[in-house]
């Protein structure tokens, strides 16, 4: 439904080897675009348990729950915005995301931070990341979406069969979205629990630096708290697997760390395809980290 920096579609392959056989609840700190959610709830793995889905960025969540509540509403406003924009493409964009989107997005937004997202915005927003350049989401110092045009011949926009997919996932009575820190989790995770935590990468060099995820980007301390935090689950014994890229910062935090090794957590290499680097020439094949407690299949 929507396209995210770091989605983990193609990483699947890897972290299906790590799902445990049994655990207690799903609890996923660093949401997205839910690529592990989707595919647990898809193989029906999550039926009859507990999920909470936690993301810090206020538009994604807020997005899914107009999405989970009112799906009809917001396939209907993005057929709308399908139909203007092939007859107007960009001049439609900048029309949307500057008249629209963002004024009524900043008249729906709380001193919390958190945006009441209507159907409308959630057709908005989707269609912005259909449409907009490789799928970003960036604001400005103001906190307006600055995101430009993107260049496609015929961006698919409306795909109601994912749409509802997506709705229905998330409207189990036993599924929670939680707009906040990660650390949501860990006041949360308790024994047997399986926690998939997927954060913004650690950058492999400092022209990869460049980061499209909510501001402010996550930095050497975010990630050397979320190291603590996952060695207090391993300790918990919940059932952990993390992804990350090999950035030495990584291996140091994961991979040469003796307490880390003494909670029962390996890192493992496995071979990625990464999309997201502002080089295209440096695209390709390159190792992610896979950090666990699990025994893989
Ligand atoms: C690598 S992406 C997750 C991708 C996801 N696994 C998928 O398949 O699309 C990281 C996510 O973490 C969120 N995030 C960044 N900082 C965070 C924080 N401190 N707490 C919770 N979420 C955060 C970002 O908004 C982003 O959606």
């Amino acid at each position: 439904m929507l396209k995210w920096v770091g989605g983990k579609r193609q990483l699947l392959p890897h972290l299906r080897r790590f799902y445990p056989q049994d655990f207690g609840r799903y609890i996923e700190p660093f949401f997205g675009s839910g690529a592990v959610f989707f595919d647990l709830h898809s193989a029906g793995r999550l039926l009859d348990r507990d999920v909470v889905l936690i993301d810090s960025n206020a538009d994604l969540i807020g997005c899914y729950e107009a999405v989970r509540d009112s799906p009809e509403r917001v396939a209907e406003a993005l057929d709308e915005l399908a139909a203007a924009h092939a007859r107007d493409g960009h001049r439609h964009y900048y029309r949307v995301r500057d008249r629209q989107f963002n004024p009524l997005r900043e008249g729906l937004r709380s001193a919390t931070g958190r945006i009441a997202y209507t159907p409308d915005l959630a057709a908005m927003l989707i269609y912005l990341n259909r449409t907009g350049f490789n799928g970003l989401f960036r604001v400005n110092a103001r906190g307006d979406f600055n995101v430009p045009a993107g260049r496609y011949d015929r961006p698919t926009i409306v795909d109601r069969p994912k749409l509802f997919r997506v709705a229905h996932a998330l409207a189990g009575k036993r599924v929670r979205l939680e707009c906040g820190s990660f650390e949501i989790a860990r006041t949360l995770a308790e024994a047997e629990d399986f926690l998939y935590v997927d954060p913004p990468y650690a950058p492999l060099s400092v022209t990869s630096s460049f980061t499209s995820y909510t501001a402010p980007r996550f930095a050497a301390a975010d990630q050397r708290r979320l190291q603590a935090m996952i060695i207090e689950l391993a300790r918990r014994r919940c059932h952990v697997l993390l992804s990350n890229s090999t950035a030495d910062e990584i291996a140091a935090l994961y991979d040469a760390d003796r307490e880390v090794r003494d909670a029962g957590l390996r890192a493992l290499r496995v071979p990625a395809r990464r999309a997201v680097n502002s080089n295209s020439a440096r695209r390709g094949h390159v190792e992610e980290y896979l950090i666990t407690n699990i025994a893989g299949s």
